[in-house]
């Protein structure tokens, strides 16, 4: 269904949170070529300056897209994409897919017209995330979280390290509210790390809610993007397939392995793309 044989995809995240991207991306396109990036040295992104985040976005994706000359870039982080995405599509030529928060779909969801959206600090301070509630959640009261450490404690998870349920319970907490009668029955995760947490979540949460993870959706719109792109001028830049390369940062770390093994990840490296 593809025009493109095997088309090269570019996943990118400030961490490994955009994994959740990359394995509904597998299930959706399993002979596409991908290159996972994790931008670790500057993560978490929520504590850059949105100029400066820019800026960073604008260098790597030079130089990537030079090196690799992919068919797609996913930009598989809420952060980077509400701050970013229209930047990196002025400046670029190849197809950009954002990740931002299904708010959309919760107000659709919602029943009780009371729904959280889960993200970063910098994720739910921008326009970008406040105009998406202005367009489609008119008819909710909708609260939005900035959590400082839930991204971290999904990075502890996938390192096979016990997460904290008292932490765990106190960041998401603020997402479960009672107005009158009603009370939140969706939560929209804005950030592609939480997915990864959502079984914990149920496990602390106050009352039981339906956690919305954009990642399938964003898996099906590559899709479509994919069986539109033609065949980019050959660059002679050959992309391996399945590798993950991160930019530094504390690394990837031997533990976390065996997860990016069931992603069919065994290839990582340190990149010096941004050095
Ligand atoms: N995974 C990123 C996102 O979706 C968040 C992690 C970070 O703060 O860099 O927003």
């Amino acid at each position: 269904m593809t025009a493109l044989k095997t088309p090269k995809i570019i996943v990118f995240d400030s961490g490994l949170g955009g994994l959740t991207v990359y394995r509904e991306l597998r299930a959706a396109l399993p002979d596409a070529h991908y290159l996972y990036v994790a931008d670790t040295d500057a993560f978490p992104y929520g504590n850059l300056h949105k100029d400066e985040l820019i800026t960073r976005l604008l260098v790597l994706f030079d130089r990537l897209i030079e090196r690799e000359n992919p068919d797609v870039c996913v930009i598989a982080c809420n952060t980077a994409s509400t701050i970013a995405l229209a930047s990196l599509r002025d400046h670029f030529d190849v197809p950009f897919i954002g990740t931002v928060p299904a708010i959309k779909v919760a107000a659709q969801q919602s029943r009780s017209k009371l729904f959280s959206v889960l993200a970063t600090p910098a994720t739910v301070a921008q326009d970008y995330t406040r105009e998406l509630v202005k367009r489609y959640a008119g008819s909710c009261e909708v609260t939005l979280v900035g959590s400082r450490n839930l991204a971290g404690l999904a990075e502890q998870f996938m390192r096979g390290e016990k997460v904290d349920e008292d932490k765990l319970r106190h960041e998401i907490a603020p997402a479960f509210v009672t107005i009158g009668e009603e009370r939140t029955d969706c939560i929209a995760l804005g950030c592609t790390h939480y997915p990864l947490l959502t079984d914990l979540m149920r496990e602390v949460a106050p009352w039981q809610v339906t956690y919305i993870d954009p990642a399938a959706a964003i898996a099906r719109q590559t899709e479509v993007v994919v069986s539109q792109a033609s065949e980019r001028p050959c660059t002679g830049a050959s992309m391996i397939s399945n590798q993950l390369v991160y930019t530094g940062g504390d690394g990837i770390g031997e533990s976390i392995s065996t997860f990016l093994q069931t992603l069919g990840l065994v290839d990582v490296f340190h990149d010096e793309i941004i050095g």
